[in-house]
């Protein structure tokens, strides 16, 4: 009997968060709609995650938007191939470790290309770009390819480039890797660091922003 009686009262619960609230054209109730469907997007991936595994693109999707939720900075890494020719890509993966010792993480696809390369060097570095460099961003988030031509460059420990015009630069020592899924972690000593004054470019919501003024 009483199982019936919860089983009811779920049955009832559901048929509530479904019931899409009466808003018609009113803005401020549209508002209140988004809301509402937000939550019970969170509430039904918890059921998913835990009693539903869930796959394919529409978990994709909506994994990634949720990620897209925490904002970040745009850093682009680079290093050098044992040829001596530059590379670099474009990571938001960036984050800081520890202080002593000084270690940073980010991480790297293992589709990509130019995964061999820095797992393979020395020393790479990461360039913290700023507010007016989301041209550099969206440079180094193509294929591989002539990134940096025309670009000037200061030359790091190692030989490893360093782009001019970014809030902060920390040249980096390769010493740990772990596997991460699909992409490799990338955790190491920083051995220098400069920095400057300006204002960082941001990442939010898969668009490119600014801090408020
Ligand atoms: C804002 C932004 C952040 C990115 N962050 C990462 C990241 O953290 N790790 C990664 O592997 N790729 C990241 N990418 C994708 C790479 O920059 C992109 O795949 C690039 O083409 C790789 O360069 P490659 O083809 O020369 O290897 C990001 C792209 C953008 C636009």
């Amino acid at each position: 009997m009483s199982r019936f009686f919860l089983c009811f009262l779920s049955w009832i619960m559901v048929f509530a968060l479904d019931a899409p609230p009466p808003c018609g054209d009113n803005p401020r109730l549209r508002q209140h709609s988004n809301t509402r469907g937000s939550h019970r997007d969170v509430s039904s991936m918890t059921q998913q995650t835990v009693q539903q595994p869930d796959s394919g693109e529409d978990f994709s999707r909506r994994f990634r938007n949720a990620l897209g939720m925490f904002a970040t900075g745009i850093t682009v890494v680079t290093s050098r191939t044992p040829a001596g020719d530059p590379i670099g890509l474009t990571v938001n993966s960036f984050n800081s470790v520890s202080l002593d010792p000084p270690l940073i993480v980010w991480s790297l696809s293992n589709d990509l290309p130019s995964r061999p390369l820095f797992e393979g060097c020395e020393y790479y570095a990461i360039n913290v770009l700023a507010e007016d460099q989301a041209d550099l961003s969206q440079r180094f988030a193509g294929r591989m390819g002539e990134k940096f031509a025309g670009l000037e460059i200061d030359d790091g420990l190692g030989g490893v480039p360093l782009l001019k015009g970014c809030c902060a630069r920390f040249v980096c020592r390769n010493t740990v890797r772990h596997a991460g899924g699909d992409h490799v972690l990338f955790v190491s000593e920083v051995v220098g660091f400069d920095r400057d004054e300006r204002a960082p470019l941001l990442y939010f919501g898969g668009n490119y922003r600014r801090l408020a003024p």
